[in-house]
């Protein structure tokens, strides 16, 4: 871990696009990428491969400590392996969010996976996406932003995003559970998902991803956090 690396945050609710930009502006920038929510991901995946129960918190917390997620080093190839299984797929999978939303509201759990998220800052950046990347893992990033759409819209993102990796999804199906992931993920005890104090608020239901990327460079060059801005 490097202290002096900048970090960009961007928190949202489910659907809002952060993963799609904070991709890019990683990319762009040629930063490191932390994808929080993939972390809570793989530990659902954990959990049910292992046929552990999710409320039996010892075991829970066993797995994040057993579990080795293994991101591609190459931006272009999203592949993820679960201690050494391809699991690129059934991680992105709407049953494996859901799961990961109900273990992501134990407490001791988001302690457990505090240090394996801030292992990730390193030279010469880190755009970090999640719920609480601002409020809670790292609270002193040089810019944070809070990353809004319409539910409405937000479905229809996850639902054409399904579609595209080849994933069956049913738009009702999807506006219900996002609702409901978003009720449950906004009203937990621990770090809820809420905008930092010190947030840049950005509704992206208007804009498109190339919109949201230039606003978010733009930002990060006033603030000081790159010297230009990258086409
Ligand atoms: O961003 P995502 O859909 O991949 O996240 C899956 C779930 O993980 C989300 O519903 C809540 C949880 N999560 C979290 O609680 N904190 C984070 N920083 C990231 C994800």
């Amino acid at each position: 871990m490097n202290d002096s690396s900048p970090i960009i945050t961007i928190d949202g609710p489910s659907g809002s696009g952060k993963g799609t930009i904070a991709k890019r502006v990683a990319g762009l920038l040629g930063w490191h990428l932390l994808d929080s929510g993939a972390i809570y991901r793989g530990l659902a995946l954990s959990v049910s491969k292992s046929g552990a129960d999710g409320d039996d918190e010892n075991t829970v917390l066993a797995l994040c400590e057993s579990m080795n997620l293994v991101f591609s080093a190459d931006s272009r190839d999203e592949s993820i392996l679960l201690n050494g299984e391809d699991v690129s797929q059934e991680l992105r999978a709407e049953t494996t969010g859901n799961m990961a939303s109900q273990l992501a509201a134990i407490g001791s759990v988001r302690s457990a996976l505090l240090d394996t998220q801030r292992r990730y800052r390193l030279l010469p950046g880190l755009v970090a996406d999640g719920r609480d990347m601002g409020t809670t893992v790292f609270p002193a990033a040089e810019l944070k932003i809070y990353l809004e759409a319409s539910a409405t819209e937000r479905a229809e993102r996850r639902y054409n995003q399904l579609k595209q990796k080849g994933l069956s999804a049913n738009l009702a199906n999807l506006k219900k559970e996002i609702a409901e992931r978003d009720e449950r993920d906004a009203n937990r005890a621990v770090s809820p998902l809420r905008p930092a104090d010190d947030a840049v608020v950005i509704d992206s239901t208007q804009m498109s991803i190339d919109e949201v990327v230039s606003r978010v460079l733009q930002l990060a060059h006033s603030c000081g956090v790159c010297d230009s801005i990258p086409d």
